[in-house]
């Protein structure tokens, strides 16, 4: 399968931190926050990535990454995504990379502990459609949010005021070559933006999306809580401060 980082948007709830550099290229405790999407990506097998950017600091990203020796690829693609459009905005421009085929899409700012290969694996059993990972979070009103009934997501509401749930939609997507057609048809939304959600509801709609629950810890690093966060999460891990479940000691249920 091949694998799409979306690193565009220009990261304004971190500023002044985003005013000279991109949000992704910011410290997550060791390393800038581009390489954990992408390890998570490597470690489940995918071999060919799309790095999709933006901002006045783009050409950085070449600098930091190169041809992905470091990751132990042999080369990595990137485009460059005009403005902030939206999250689906970035995702079109995939488009020519993904050639018809199946894609793993992950925010550059999703920073969580555990493997995706078991998400990869169901959605090759599932054969087309759609499917997205859902982490149960204290603070949903923050996130996209599904309405669960029985084992079937019935819609997903961005960022709402009354959520429908507890559960948040991690920014790891699995979509088959239908995305694109999708995100064709979709119309901005208040903030202007074309939205994820908009073309997951559109999959829920035509009863193909799944979905797993996420195991183990997960943030997302764009506002200055989440990214201190997302650090000690990650310090915490190294440093092997975590419960028999995989959940650091420091969170409480
Ligand atoms: O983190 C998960 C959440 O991410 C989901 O629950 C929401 O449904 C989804 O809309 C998104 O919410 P945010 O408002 O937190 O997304 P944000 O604008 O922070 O963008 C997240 C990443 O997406 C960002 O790190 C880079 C990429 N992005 C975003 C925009 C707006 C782009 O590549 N281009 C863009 O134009």
């Amino acid at each position: 399968m091949k694998g799409i980082v979306l690193a565009g948007g220009l990261g304004t709830r971190l500023h002044p931190l985003t005013k000279i550099t991109n949000k992704h290229l910011l410290p997550v405790y060791n390393k800038p926050m581009i390489y954990y999407p992408i390890e998570k990506m490597v470690g489940a097998g995918i071999r060919d990535i799309l790095i999709v950017t933006g901002g006045k600091n783009a050409g950085d990203f070449l600098r930091l990454l190169g041809n992905g020796k470091e990751f132990g690829l042999d080369h990595i693609n990137y485009t460059y995504q005009e403005g902030e459009g939206g999250i689906a905005a970035a995702l079109t421009l995939a488009e020519f990379f993904a050639d018809g085929k199946p894609v793993c899409v992950i925010l550059g700012d999703n920073i969580f502990e555990q493997s995706i290969s078991g998400y990869l694996e169901n959605f090759k059993k599932q054969g087309s459609g759609a499917r997205i990972v859902l982490k149960e979070v204290p603070d949903p009103q923050r996130f996209g949010v599904p309405e669960i009934r029985g084992d079937r997501i019935v819609r997903i509401v961005e960022k709402p005021r009354n959520p429908p749930s507890g559960y948040a939609v991690t920014g790891i997507y699995m979509y088959d070559a239908e995305v694109f057609e999708f995100i064709k048809t979709l119309k901005p939304s208040d903030r202007g933006e074309l939205e994820i959600t908009d073309v997951n509801n559109r999959y829920i709609e035509k009863g193909r999306m799944r979905f797993d629950i996420m195991q183990g810890w997960w943030t997302d690093a764009g506002t200055f809580e989440s990214l201190h966060r997302a650090s000690n999460l990650v310090r915490r891990n190294l440093e092997g401060e975590c419960n028999p479940d995989g959940r650091p000691s420091f969170i409480s249920e």
